[in-house]
């Protein structure tokens, strides 16, 4: 099986590109060798690598950036994955492709299930939908897999990252604690879609489609700051001593955020016959 995997020095690229050599022949592309938003880049690459499963980690991630980068976005998020799933069903070649929780607007009040209405608040969560659905339109063999709050602990500008080092340097950390959604270690992501893979290109190409799929649970901004820091194996480098919940308010940013935005994934669950761990427990072993 030839595999290719796009963007895999990002958080999820990477934990898929530690995966997956076992599958197959694996070639890994990442910008600016593979730019999403050139078309023409992405056909010929194709052609070129002619795979049989391709995993698309690459996305314009830069929510707030994003704002002001309209364009540039919807030609990442929304137009190239659509390209891509041009090429993948040329070739009769199985396309993974990862979206976000931001296509909705976090008013339901539950955790979202897989035909909710999306309604994005943000540019970044409309590209993310434009792409969605362009690979829903080309209509070949794909999964497309709706993630949230996604982690992985290989880069500092990762969220937990982040937030162990603002606890190195703050005595007192003010966290929202009116956006919920299902923190994701990217690792436990790639491990999920290894096992669907497992399964058999057939079995997966069977059940094609849109599935919900984070880490089990669901926690606000701060429930999740309190456990990583609870669980930070060098506690006592922390000299934050206290953690205040806040409102989103209190940090204007460019690019509104749904409040509850957590994902339900019973579907990935019964249709994969795979048991997404809890949140929390993906936390401690990448804590670990
Ligand atoms: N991170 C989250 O919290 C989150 C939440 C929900 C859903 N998701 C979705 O989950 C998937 C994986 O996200 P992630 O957190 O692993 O993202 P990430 O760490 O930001 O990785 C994205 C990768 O895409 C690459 N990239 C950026 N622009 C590109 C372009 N023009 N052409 C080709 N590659 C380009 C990046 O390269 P550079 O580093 O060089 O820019 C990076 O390697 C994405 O579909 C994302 O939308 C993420």
């Amino acid at each position: 099986m030839k595999i290719l995997i796009l963007g895999n020095t990002g958080q999820l690229g990477t934990e898929l590109a530690r995966l997956l050599p076992r599958f197959g022949d694996l070639a890994a592309l990442d910008y600016p060798d593979i730019d999403m938003a050139d078309a023409g880049m992405i056909r010929s690459l194709l052609r070129k690598y002619t795979p049989d499963v391709i995993f698309n980690a690459t996305a314009y991630t830069a929510v707030d950036k994003a704002e002001s980068e309209i364009e540039l976005a919807e030609a990442i998020n929304g137009r190239g994955p659509g390209i891509l799933a041009e090429e993948a069903k040329k070739r009769n070649a199985l396309l993974f492709h990862y979206s976000t929780d931001f296509v909705f607007d976090g008013e339901k009040g539950k955790p979202y299930i897989e035909t909710d209405l999306p309604n994005p608040l943000s540019i970044y969560g409309r590209s993310k939908l434009h792409g969605e659905q362009a690979v829903v339109a080309v209509d070949g063999d794909y999964l497309t897999f709706r993630t949230s709050w996604v982690y992985g602990l290989e880069n500092e500008s990762g969220f937990v990252k982040k937030v162990l080092g603002w606890s190195r340097q703050h005595n007192s950390l003010k966290i929202v604690d009116d956006q919920i959604s299902n923190p994701t270690w990217a690792r436990m992501l790639a491990e999920m879609t290894v096992k669907v893979l497992e399964k058999g290109v057939e079995f997966a190409t069977e059940r094609k489609g849109l599935y919900h799929l984070a880490g089990a649970g669901f926690a606000s901004r701060y429930e999740w700051v309190k456990e990583i820091l609870a669980l930070d194996p060098n506690k006592s480098e922390q000299i934050a001593t206290e953690i205040l919940p806040v409102k989103s308010d209190a940090f204007p940013l460019p690019a509104q955020r749904p409040t509850f935005s957590a994902l339900n994934c019973d579907l990935f669950q019964e249709t994969f016959q795979i048991k997404i761990p809890e949140w929390q427990r993906s936390l401690e072993k990448a804590m670990r």
